[in-house]
């Protein structure tokens, strides 16, 4: 019997021996909608990354919309963001009626070339949204003080970076909103879920109303007063209940991310051929993907799959869609980092005898 392939993404559930009683308890209890269990959470999700507040939301992509709203971009604004990324990062943009400006990255990381940001802002611009790409930090700090010299926001997108850290900081607290995904490949998983955390507390309220139409939650239907339409983006008790699992054992399965992420670095550094990702000095990626930089990166690509081990490019640059065509500009600093692409799986399902043979697979492949 042939063995499945290593995938590069995986769904990682918290053991059934405590998830099912747990989810059993909160399926009865009445109570399925939001309430305890999703605050809870956010308590919880706060504390264990380091963020000084968290808003659990149905998505990833429902934290973006919110986190533009919040911050202040409205139709006809202008964010500067990035074309290397999953499509919710600019989907939402154009969701707000706003303009996505395609900024380029650097060729060594993907992740938006500050200088280049620098260059895109207009009066026009509203916001910077960044990407931490495949759980690589970007520079946040240079975008935030190119964001506070034109008193604009910034918005980190991290859904990719559940557990970097940016020097000293976790990642998602330098942006005046930040946003993680939930959803079903992520280091940490609800099926579907995102959380919003905010830099400024007194956008925290607003952010709330926003998640559930605009309404004051705790106030009586029939007193409560909206004054801004907002969306349905609220979390459920059953899904926070999975999140709440997840936090218990989330910790050791980023912990081994990173622990293969660092191995990959150090085996694949000193060949030729082959280049990881930089790892911006100070920063510490908490590797989603491992991202490998070649010439030959279909040839590499190709020998992994024959071996089992998928490996691929996973995103298109998001200038490619039609829906985003009209922004297109000419970005060589992301064409040259996509030709050189690879992802390989460094997850916590790679074993330690499957990493060895991942270096030697593709050490054969440029020899
Ligand atoms: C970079 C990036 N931003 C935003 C999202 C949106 O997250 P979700 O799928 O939870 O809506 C994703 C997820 O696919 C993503 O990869």
């Amino acid at each position: 019997m042939t063995e499945a392939p290593i995938p590069v993404v995986k769904v990682r559930m918290p053991p059934r021996e405590s998830l099912l009683p747990a989810l059993e308890r909160v399926l009865y209890s009445g109570m399925i909608g939001e309430g305890e269990e999703v605050y809870a959470l956010e308590r919880e999700f706060a504390a264990q990354f380091g963020l000084p507040n968290a808003l659990a939301v149905s998505s990833g992509t429902g934290a973006l919309h919110l986190a533009f709203v919040t911050c202040g971009v409205r139709p006809g604004d202008d964010v500067v963001t990035t074309a290397m990324t999953a499509e919710p990062t600019n989907t939402t943009i154009l969701q707000v009626g706003a303009r996505p400006v395609f900024a380029d990255v650097e060729p060594d990381t993907g992740n938006l070339d500050p200088d280049a940001v620098a260059r895109a802002i207009t009066p026009a611009t509203r916001a910077i949204c960044v990407v931490h790409y495949a759980g690589y930090p970007a520079d946040v700090r240079a975008l935030r003080e190119i964001a506070d010299y034109h008193g604009i926001a910034l918005i980190e997108d991290c859904a990719h970076a559940l557990g970097a850290r940016d020097a000293e900081t976790a990642i998602g607290t330098v942006g005046d909103a930040a946003i993680f995904s939930l959803q079903a490949i992520k280091h940490m998983t609800t099926g579907d879920g995102g959380i919003l955390t905010v830099r400024d507390p007194d956008l925290l309220d607003a952010a709330r109303r926003l998640r559930w139409f605009g309404l004051s939650k705790g106030v009586p239907r029939t007193e409560v007063d909206i004054q801004v339409a907002g969306f349905k983006y609220n979390m459920n008790n059953v899904t926070a209940v999975i999140g709440r699992q997840q936090l218990l054992t989330v910790d050791d399965a980023i912990a081994r991310h990173i622990a293969t992420g660092r191995y990959f670095d150090q085996a694949f550094g000193p060949l030729d051929a082959v280049q990881p990702a930089r790892v911006r000095k100070g920063s510490s990626p908490s590797y989603w993907l491992y991202t490998l930089l070649c010439d030959d990166s279909e040839r590499i690509e190709q020998a992994l799959i024959a071996a089992g081990v998928t490996a691929s490019k996973l995103h298109r640059p998001n200038h490619l869609h039609t829906v985003f065509a009209p922004y297109a500009t000419p970005m060589p600093g992301l064409s040259a980092f996509y030709a050189r692409l690879l992802h390989l799986p460094c997850g916590w399902w790679v074993s330690d005898q499957d990493r060895e043979r991942i270096v030697s697979i593709v050490a054969d492949a440029v020899t």
